[in-house]
């Protein structure tokens, strides 16, 4: 089944996913987000992926829906001992360092595989220390690994691997390290299982849980992870792994993974053809900010007032209650009081107005595109409305109407940001490249009125910075075609 969401849509579920689990889908990677929403629907038992992705937006994303996201949408590549030459530079200088410095002091090192997907390189690292450290067991070692895809963590805990896994290993690791199992697989030695404790972790959460001991790491892998990262989210996790770890600790990335994520707290160390991060000794990383917008709408409490109260807010301000359900994404609830509130205030705009989202956010859509006309009726000089009724009308697939409404919001205000990307967009799945490309420089003219982190009018939460990253991946993705 594939999600039939149209590109603006899908481009508000890919900052969502951006906010809530770090991995990029730039318009080149929609398909693949397509796909991962209707598996993701399936998998929740909801019928219509395009629900599915508004159920997931609307309310702060709960377990059971982070893991349908994590196994539809991550990906899964890995083996014993990728990219070597990285294990060859633990087990000859970085090992051998820690181990002198903290022979006299306790004998304890710690490392973190984040990101370690089917286990093959936490599994990696455990057989590079018991290589390394001869009296391992008298150590106290902690080796964390940790993913977002519970599927993936459930075969990391097996420990029991077809030959794929080993495609790239030296034979004499599946000879040493592991015995036969059933159907021609391997099951890793039970001493080195041991050694690595797996544990689900969202690396773009704000703060890791304190529960699963990630501090004071010396020596951190998270390879082929921050690739698939936005940018800034990438920036933000490697702050956090830096937090994590020993003044003097290692991170250890791919060669696939953009060092412009690794920021000040790290400075490049060259072991030949391999680079290797060291924290430096006195980073400056910057306390994370709350800046952006929440990744999921702001949890407003409901507002509780007498009847009469209730009635006299909704005379003098805005219809708050219903913009608090609203918030919560109880949009049945929020269209059924602005209906009864319109019988007050027939030709309220802000009613009007909130009336046609909240009917669009449930599919409503020809209820929505009435009330919409009623709200331009009422409020001929707002872009907002007519901006609005054309993302109902790319819903109904009622392109031509759609760009009708664009032009009218423009012309009200040329310098609606989201309105010139819509028509862009539009334009260019018209084939007409050099006019989406005008479009698209409108977009990004307009865009400097806003600071990165302002959240654009009518764009539920994308920030003018996302907007600006989206535009630029276009360009290069059709540079490149
Ligand atoms: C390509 S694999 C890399 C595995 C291994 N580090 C390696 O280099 O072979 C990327 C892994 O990152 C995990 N991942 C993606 N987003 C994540 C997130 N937000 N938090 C934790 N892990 C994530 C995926 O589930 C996947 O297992």
């Amino acid at each position: 089944m594939e999600l039939n969401l149209p590109d603006q849509q899908l481009m508000l579920f890919s900052e969502f996913v951006a906010q809530t689990i770090g991995l990029y889908f730039p318009p080149s990677r929609w398909p693949d987000l397509r796909r991962g929403v209707a598996a993701a629907a399936i998998e929740l038992g909801i019928v219509d992926p395009i629900n599915c992705a508004r159920e997931l937006m609307s309310a702060p994303l709960v377990q059971e829906h982070l893991d349908a996201l994590a196994k539809h949408l991550t990906v899964g590549e890995t083996y014993f001992f990728r990219e070597s030459r990285s294990f060859e530079v633990l087990e000859r200088h970085i090992l051998p360092a820690l181990i002198r410095s903290r022979q006299e002091s306790g004998r304890r090192l710690r490392i973190w595989s984040a990101g370690c997907c089917t286990g093959e390189e936490p599994y990696s690292i455990a057989i590079s220390l018991l290589r390394t450290i001869p009296d391992w067991s008298e150590w106290s070692i902690t080796l964390l690994a940790t993913d977002l895809n519970p599927n993936f963590l459930l075969k990391a805990e097996s420990g029991i691997f077809g030959s794929w896994s080993f495609r790239n290993a030296p034979a004499e690791i599946k000879d040493r390290y592991f015995r036969a199992a059933s159907d021609g697989r391997f099951e890793i030695l039970p001493e080195i299982k041991r050694m690595v404790r797996f544990v689900q972790l969202n690396l773009a959460d704000d703060a890791y849980p304190a529960a699963y001991d990630i501090q004071a790491m010396d020596v951190v892998f998270c390879r082929n992870v921050l690739m698939y990262f936005a940018p800034r989210q990438a920036k933000k996790v490697v702050e956090n792994l830096c937090r994590a770890q020993t003044d003097d600790g290692w991170l250890i990335v791919s060669p696939s993974d953009s060092s412009n994520a690794l920021g000040p707290g790290y400075r490049a160390v060259n072991f030949g053809e391999v680079m290797i991060y060291k924290k430096g000794t006195r980073p400056s990383i910057p306390q994370p900010q709350s800046t952006e917008p929440p990744a999921t709408p702001v949890k407003l409490p409901t507002v509780r007032r007498s009847r009469r109260a209730r009635r006299i807010a909704a005379i003098i301000n805005p219809p708050q209650d219903a913009a608090a359900l609203y918030a919560q994404g109880r949009y049945d609830e929020a269209a059924d009081l602005l209906e009864k509130l319109l019988s007050d205030r027939p030709n309220d705009p802000a009613i009007l107005g909130l009336l046609v989202r909240a009917l669009a956010n449930q599919g409503r859509l020809t209820e929505a595109l009435d009330r919409c006309d009623q709200w331009i009726g009422a409020d001929k000089l707002n872009p907002s409305s007519h901006y609005l009724r054309s993302v109902v009308l790319q819903e109904q697939n009622a392109v031509e109407g759609a760009v009708q409404s664009l032009q009218k919001a423009l012309y009200l205000d040329p310098e609606f940001v989201l309105a010139h990307f819509a028509l862009g967009n539009i334009i260019r799945n018209r084939g007409r490249a050099g006019e989406a490309h005008r479009h698209m420089n409108n977009a990004l003219r307009s865009l400097r009125r806003f600071g990165p982190s302002d959240v654009l009018p009518e764009s539920d939460g994308i920030t003018a910075g996302r907007l600006a990253e989206i535009i630029g991946s276009m360009r290069n993705q059709e540079a490149v075609a």
